[in-house]
């Protein structure tokens, strides 16, 4: 290669082996969180006893915010905010007014449980945050509080929803619903009335084989086309062309003119052909994928004296050799996938 094609090479945005670019960038800030889903931090596991890391063993606001400005250089331009609970990391709004600041960056989000988010909506608001995603699997109290793993109280959860819509995050607030079958699927209905014609998006989450400490299995998946009939029944609606290559929902607007919902179908239909979303764990582990065996370990890069430039080709580098597609494999992997990063460190 002559040295002008190596120069080019090094300055082009970096896509990986199955021609995908990167431009999402999602930063699981804590790994502890307030609740235990028994989905994804079942409390057999998570209990009294269970070691979180030490606060010096998470990235720092700065180590955060510099692969943030170096991944911008590399094409990111959405920059997700996630845990555990990230409203557990403390000072979390100045971490977003840094990262709002950053050139490039045009979409700045948070996933929440919501538990907190009354309190800290307005603050987050005024530091940049364009948008919420809060988690609401059902509005049936005691099975909210079963599902949050004896946790969680759903008006909790539901203050934090309206002060985020009182605040008015320039982007708006979604909510994300896991649906398992025989556990809240006779709960759907529900939540697309409640908030139907009120501007919050609900998501549909098929249930995912994430981490190894959930019982997932094939039977617990309610397919989205089968909820997408249910609620076209009750109120008929329109499936939405993709605002981006490679959307995680696909979208439906009701016919009414109340609005949209999301469907999230990684089981069912898998979008991995388009994913250009990458995964900064709590203690600084890079993933390509959200089931992810293997990642990179940019704390110690950080922490050693590496350079912007070395740090910022060793980010280039992993994207380029990057060939996950785990969604489409699933199938091959016949439940017997090779062990992989749990949820609460990687952030969904
Ligand atoms: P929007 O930009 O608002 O559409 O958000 P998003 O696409 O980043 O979605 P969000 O972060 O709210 O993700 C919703 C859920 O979709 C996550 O919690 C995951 O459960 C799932 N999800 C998001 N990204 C991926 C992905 O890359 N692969 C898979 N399999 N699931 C994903
Ligand atoms: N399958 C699908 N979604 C999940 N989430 C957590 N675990 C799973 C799973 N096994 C969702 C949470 C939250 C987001 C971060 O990921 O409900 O909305
Ligand atoms: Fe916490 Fe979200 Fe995991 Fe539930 S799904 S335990 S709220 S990180
Ligand atoms: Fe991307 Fe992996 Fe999800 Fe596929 S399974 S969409 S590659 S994160």
């Amino acid at each position: 290669m002559s040295a002008i094609d190596s120069l080019n090479e090094r300055t082009a945005l970096p896509v990986d082996q199955l021609g995908r670019p990167l431009h999402d960038l999602r930063i699981s800030v804590m790994d502890r969180c307030n609740f235990r889903c028994p989905y994804c931090m079942p409390e057999s596991t998570y209990g009294e006893h269970f070691t979180f890391l030490r606060n010096d063993e998470r990235l720092s606001f700065d180590e955060m915010e510099r692969l943030c400005r170096l991944a911008a250089t590399l094409g990111v331009s959405k920059l997700r905010l996630t845990g555990g609970e990230p409203l557990l990391r403390p000072h979390l709004t100045d971490l977003v007014a840094r990262l709002r600041r950053l050139e490039g960056i045009n979409d700045l989000a948070l996933t929440t449980n919501g538990v907190l988010l009354a309190r800290h909506a307005s603050e987050l608001r005024d530091a940049g945050l364009d948008r919420v995603t809060v988690s609401l699997d059902t509005l049936d109290p005691a099975l909210f509080h079963r599902m949050s793993g004896n946790r969680g109280a759903l008006d909790d959860v539901l203050a934090g929803i309206e002060a985020a819509q009182a605040a008015g995050f320039p982007h708006g607030v979604k909510l994300n619903t896991v649906v398992q079958r025989g556990v809240n699927e006779h709960t759907v209905i529900d939540l697309v009335e409640r908030f139907r014609g009120s501007g919050v998006v609900v998501r549909f989450i098929e249930y995912m084989d994430v981490g190894n400490r959930n019982d997932w299995r094939p039977a617990a998946v309610v397919p989205s086309a089968e909820l997408v009939e249910r609620i076209h029944a009750q109120w008929p609606m329109r499936a939405l062309p993709p605002k981006y290559a490679g959307e995680v929902a696909t979208r439906y607007r009701f016919e009414d003119g109340a609005g949209e919902i999301g469907m999230i179908s990684s089981i069912s239909q898998p979008f991995c052909g388009g994913c250009s979303r990458a995964r900064l764990s709590s203690e600084g582990m890079l993933y390509t994928c959200l089931f992810a065996t293997r990642g990179t370990d940019l704390r110690h890069s950080l922490r050693d004296g590496t350079s912007d430039q070395a740090l910022t080709e060793l980010l280039r580098d992993v994207w380029l050799r990057r060939r996950d597609r785990y969604s489409e494999e699933r199938a091959e992997h016949h439940g017997k996938a090779p062990r992989k990063i749990e949820m609460h460190y990687i952030g969904g």
